[in-house]
């Protein structure tokens, strides 16, 4: 089983077990830094199933046909070549394989990552991207990702969505998180000055206060696209 664009390894992690005996997983990123932090992690674990490998979507170094399952959750929409990536996912399964995925659903569904986007863009530090280009809500339309696995070559293509909601005990903790979590924001957000930092924060939230309890802790929203298909 291959986890693609696995960033610090959970979702592959908790497949790992269910592999075994004899299954294993590679666990991969393109980034070295996430596969070292994946492969401290899944250490610390315990796991004995899984290798650890830097590896692009867009090229993966795997042979033809190698492997009977693919996972990524959220990581197809930052590819710079989705489709692509989808091509190869297929060419790495073996025939009756099955690729699970997931990426985002529509801007408005999700507004544990508009709300911070909105206040960078409103303080100049960030610019949606120009559409089709990679980003958090790049494959968000059903269609597109329904036709892009298509011509990739899958069938049995099932779509569903799943609600999620982004929690804290406390904003500051909440923004900590959310700036580990996404890229776009953190790039943008590392670019304010003391006097922007201060009142982007005192703005987001004021904005995210139909999300806090009265005790200060955050649930904010979000939906996810998945779809599971087989090779
Ligand atoms: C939002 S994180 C998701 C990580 C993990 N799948 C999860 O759900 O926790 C996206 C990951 O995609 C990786 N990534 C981005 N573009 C990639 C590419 N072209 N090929 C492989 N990995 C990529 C990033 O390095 C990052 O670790």
């Amino acid at each position: 089983m291959l986890d693609l664009a696995a960033g610090p390894g959970e979702v592959g992690f908790a497949a790992a077990s269910l592999i075994e005996p004899g299954g294993e997983l590679i666990c991969s990123d393109q980034s070295e830094s996430m596969v070292e932090l994946a492969r401290a992690r899944g250490t610390a674990l315990g796991l004995t199933n899984v290798t650890y490998r830097v590896l692009g979507g867009e090229w993966i170094d795997l042979e033809l046909a190698s492997v009977d399952a693919v996972l990524c959750r959220w990581g197809y929409m930052l590819m710079v070549d989705p489709a692509a990536a989808l091509r190869e996912t297929r060419r790495v399964l073996r025939s009756g394989g099955r690729l699970a995925l997931a990426v985002w659903d529509a801007a408005e569904l999700n507004p544990w990552l508009t709300i911070p986007l909105d206040v960078l863009r409103e303080h100049g530090l960030w610019v949606a991207p120009p559409e089709g280009s990679p980003g958090p809500l790049a494959l968000s339309d059903r269609q597109l990702l329904r036709s892009m696995l298509e011509e990739a070559g899958f069938a049995e293509i099932e779509l569903d969505a799943v609600e999620i909601s982004r929690g804290a005990p406390d904003f500051d903790s909440w923004w900590a998180t959310h700036l580990d979590l996404s890229s776009s924001t953190r790039t943008a957000f590392e670019a304010a000055d003391e006097v922007q930092t201060e009142a982007i924060e005192a703005e987001l939230a004021q904005r995210l206060e139909p999300y806090t309890a009265a005790g200060g802790a955050l649930s904010v929203p979000g939906r996810t696209l998945v779809a599971v298909a087989e090779a």
